[in-house]
């Protein structure tokens, strides 16, 4: 089975973005978002995509999430469902399901594994991350990282599994 990862940074509110941007700039997260999913197929809603400032993210396979049957994009992969995600990833692969809140929402329930960056900061949003249920998941890694000069807020680099 192909295995699902969500990568998100969110703040104290489960704040995710506002007006189709992220709330900060903060490259320590970004880096870790570069390591994390080099080298694996990311996937990603339609307005996420259309905010990306350089596209497609290299070394990776792009994969672009829409209802619209006629949309085609040159640089991605344009799929209609998640499972049709599934159906064109090689099994063994970890695939990275990188936003924004609706195919978060879509998502989480059927995601194993959650790499969060809790920015220890309130935003003004429009788009949110759901509740982590702590009955269905489990922190395994809890890493302060804080803030300096380049990285305004302090944060904590979490990665959840999906209880059994
Ligand atoms: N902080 C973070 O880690 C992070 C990461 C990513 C994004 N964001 C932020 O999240 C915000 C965007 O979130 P959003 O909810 O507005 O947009 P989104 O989830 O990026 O894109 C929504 C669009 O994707 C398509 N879509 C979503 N779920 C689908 C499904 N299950 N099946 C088929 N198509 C589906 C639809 O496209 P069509 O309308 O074309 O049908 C839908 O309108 C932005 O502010 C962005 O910066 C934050």
């Amino acid at each position: 089975m192909t295995k699902f990862s969500i990568i998100v940074a969110a703040g104290l509110n489960n704040e995710i973005g506002l007006n189709n941007q992220l709330l900060c700039h903060l490259p320590a997260d970004l880096r870790r978002f570069k390591e994390l999913t080099t080298g694996h197929p990311i996937v990603m809603g339609r307005k996420t995509w259309e905010s990306l400032p350089i596209k497609p993210l290299p070394n990776r396979t792009n994969i672009v999430l829409s209802r619209n049957l006629a949309l085609s994009i040159p640089e991605a992969t344009v799929v209609h469902t998640l499972e049709e995600v599934g159906e064109i990833i090689d099994d063994e692969e970890e695939v990275f399901i990188i936003g924004g809140e609706k195919v978060y929402r879509d998502s989480i329930d059927f995601a194993h594994t959650l790499y969060l960056t809790r920015i220890e900061n309130t935003f003004t949003a429009d788009a949110y991350f759901p509740t982590i249920d702590e009955k269905k998941w489990q922190m395994v890694e809890d890493v302060f990282r804080a803030s300096d000069e380049k990285n305004q807020y302090d944060m904590r680099f979490q990665k959840w599994i999906r209880k059994a």
